[in-house]
Formats: structure tokens, C-alpha cells, sequence
């Protein structure tokens, strides 16, 4: 078994090491010569694809988290109505869905059953599917129109790392994909996203160097009650995904929210010494969102949270208001998911472990839920 964990204590350490390689290898062999992306694999028909009028995005838990993800992105890129349902929600609210739907599934196992009747029911309703899945052979791809492989290797810990940013990626590359078919000035604006993206495995390597931090400030945590995650835009899934991390891993009560939502109700549970993550946008995300981050940092503060930081590199903005200030390397803001997820999957895994718990199979959760 050891042998089998590479050299690392649990699977799920090797697993977040592995996601250079997952993001890698998802986009390896998907561009051609000229950095067009070539997906042949997609067996539905490039003019059925162009016609497509909406997409639903249908997935569990953090799948899920991927799917809120891809709808800023795809939205952006392709302007394409993007909606994401919990899969298990999708089939009883009388879906929407027509032959110019176009239904993507996100599965790490590709045998969720949840997923698996919400792409039945897809079907039947006359949508095209696609699966996202990283799992050959599984059920999920074998009931779709088409699928999309992640390449992130057999995930074994139950808790998703590796697949969440390869899934991150196979959403991208998808969307990238259709805002080509769309061409013009959405299939440049695609080529020089997907360039940027072929640079993130480099930085997500240089970002999991640089770690040590985080894993001290976790191993100092291991008795706090309550953490809160704050994100906006594609730093609110972000900040979903780190909450539900360590609830899965060190079962303490975490929350994430939309950073604008904080006024509405969350901020009331600032109090002296709560620790609050954020995930600031970079200081080029359009709308000013990153000035917008910046003061609800500083409106917690004034409150008495312990503000721990996540942000890019260079960002000075964010350092009055940081207890702590965690680093990832620059890239656009669409594709920061995949540089501010690292930190927080490390912190749930150290955290964890400093609680003396089973990091790679946390109690009452299964690796894939194939019942209703
Ligand atoms: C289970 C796992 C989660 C996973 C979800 C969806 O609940 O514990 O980690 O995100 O299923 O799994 P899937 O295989 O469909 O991605």
C-alpha cells in the first residue's frame, strides 16, 4: 500500500501532488499545431453543436462545484445561457430541456447514480448530452450522445482533489471549444485563453512548493469550531469547495459564501478570532470585483476575523488586511479555480491529519453514491 501511495503518507497528498499532471494530461492531445482546439472525441456533429441554444450543467457535489465554475466561464466565452443543477434536483422541478439543450454531466466515477437518471431524463427529453468523467468504460459516458475524458488518473481518496481541477479543465476546454465554433473574435479570444491555460500545470507545480505556510496554520487549527470561506464570482465555487473539504476531511462546520452576500445575513457571525478564507480575485477580474473583495476584507477585520488571504502574487492591495496572506501565481481571472483551490484542499488534508483522522476515508461518505 505504500508503494502504492508513491512515497506519501495518504492518497489524498499524493493527489493534490498529481494535479499538474491531471491538468496536463486533460488538455494534452485536444489542440493542433496552430493551438486550435481538435475534439474529435465529441461525436455530436460540429452544426448540432453550433445550434446549441442553452446548456445545463448536471453533477454532485464537488463535480458540482466545477459545474458553477464552467458557467462563468462558458457564459463569458461563448455567451451561451449556461445553468447548473444538482443532479438529483434536476429531474423533479420539470427541467427545461429541448433538442437545442445541450445537458453536460460532471462525474469523477461516472456511476453517481444521481447523475446518471438526471442524463436519462435529459435524453428522453431530446437533449444532446456530453459527459465529463474520468472514468473509461463507466456508466455515465456509455448513456450520453458523447463524453470528454479528464485525464487525472484512478482518484482513490474519497474526498476529490485531482479530479476537481481536471474537470475544471475538460469544462474549459469545452467552452473554449464552442467559442471557436462560434469564430470571429470568440475564436481569438479562445486561442489566447487556451494558451494561458497550457501555462497553469507549471504554476500549479510552483504553487504546491510553496505550501509550508498553509500547512502551519492548519496544524495551529485543529481545535477551531467553525471556518467560513468567502469567494465571488469564480472565487465563489472556489470557496464552496474549500468549505466542503474540510467538512468532508476534518468535519468541522465550514460554509462558504459569495463575498457580496456577506452584508445580507453572514456577516453576523463575525466575531472576535472566527477565521474567514478569501479568495480574492486577481486585481485585472473586470468590474472592479477584486476592490469590491478587498473591502469586505477589511469590513471583517473591523469585526474581529482572522482573515486568511488567498491571492495572487503582487497583489499588495490585500496585505493591511491579511493576517495571513497565502500566494498563487498570476493568470487570468477565469482560470484562477485552478491555482486558489490548491491551498484549501492542503489546508482540510493538514488539518485532518492534525486531528488524528482517516484523511483518505472520512467516515460516512462513500468515493461514489450509486443510489438514489
Ligand atoms: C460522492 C463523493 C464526492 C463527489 C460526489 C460526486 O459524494 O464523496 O467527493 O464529489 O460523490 O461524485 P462523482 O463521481 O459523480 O464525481
Amino acid at each position: 500500500a505504500a508503494a502504492e501511495k508513491g512515497g506519501y503518507d495518504t492518497f489524498m497528498e499524493k493527489e493534490i501532488n498529481e494535479q499538474p499532471r491531471a491538468v496536463g494530461e486533460t488538455l494534452l492531445g485536444r489542440t493542433d499545431e496552430s493551438g486550435a482546439l481538435v475534439l474529435d472525441e465529441l461525436r455530436i456533429p460540429e452544426e448540432a453543436l453550433r445550434r446549441v441554444g442553452r446548456i445545463t450543467i448536471v453533477a454532485c457535489g464537488t463535480a458540482a462545484y466545477a459545474g458553477m465554475v464552467a458557467k462563468y466561464a462558458i457564459e463569458r466565452w461563448t455567451r451561451i445561457p449556461v445553468e447548473v443543477a444538482l443532479a438529483h434536483e434536476f429531474r423533479y422541478c420539470d427541467p427545461i430541456v429541448d433538442e437545442q439543450t445541450l445537458v453536460v454531466s460532471i462525474s469523477q466515477s461516472g456511476e453517481t447514480m444521481d447523475t446518471l437518471m438526471a442524463v436519462k431524463h435529459a435524453r428522453e427529453l431530446g437533449a444532446q448530452t456530453i459527459a465529463i468523467c474520468n472514468t473509461h468504460g463507466s456508466t455515465i459516458p456509455r448513456e450520453s450522445d458523447a463524453v470528454l475524458y479528464t485525464h487525472a488518473g484512478p482518484e482513490v481518496a474519497v474526498a476529490s482533489t485531482k479530479a476537481f481541477l481536471a474537470q475544471i479543465t475538460a469544462c474549459y476546454v469545452l467552452g473554449l471549444y464552442l467559442a471557436q465554433l462560434r469564430g470571429g473574435s470568440y475564436a481569438d479570444d479562445a486561442k489566447a485563453v487556451m494558451a494561458e491555460l497550457q501555462e497553469v500545470p507549471a504554476k500549479i507545480e510552483a504553487l504546491l512548493g510553496s505550501l509550508d505556510r498553509v500547512r502551519e496554520i492548519a496544524r495551529f487549527m485543529a481545535d477551531t469550531r467553525a471556518v467560513l470561506f468567502l469567494g465571488r464570482q469564480v472565487g465563489f465555487p472556489v470557496a464552496m469547495e474549500g468549505a466542503l473539504k474540510l467538512k468532508e476531511l476534518a468535519y468541522i462546520h465550514a460554509e462558504g459564501f459569495a463575498a457580496g452576500e456577506l452584508k445580507h445575513g453572514p456577516i453576523a457571525l463575525i466575531e472576535p478570532g472566527q477565521p474567514v478564507f478569501i479568495v480574492v480575485p486577481g486585481p485585472d477580474t473586470p468590474h472592479g470585483l477584486h476592490g469590491k473583495v478587498v473591502s469586505n476584507i477589511q469590513e471583517i477585520r473591523a469585526r474581529g476575523a482572522r482573515t486568511l488571504v488567498i491571492a495572487q502574487e503582487g497583489d499588495d492591495a490585500v496585505v493591511p488586511f491579511a493576517d495571513e496572506v497565502i500566494r498563487v501565481p498570476r493568470t487570468s481571472p477565469m482560470l484562477q479555480p485552478l491555482l486558489t483551490t490548491v491551498p484549501l484542499q492542503v489546508f482540510a488534508l493538514e488539518l485532518s491529519t492534525a486531528k488524528g483522522l482517516d484523511v483518505d476515508q472520512p467516515r460516512n461518505l462513500a468515493k461514489s453514491v450509486t443510489v438514489e
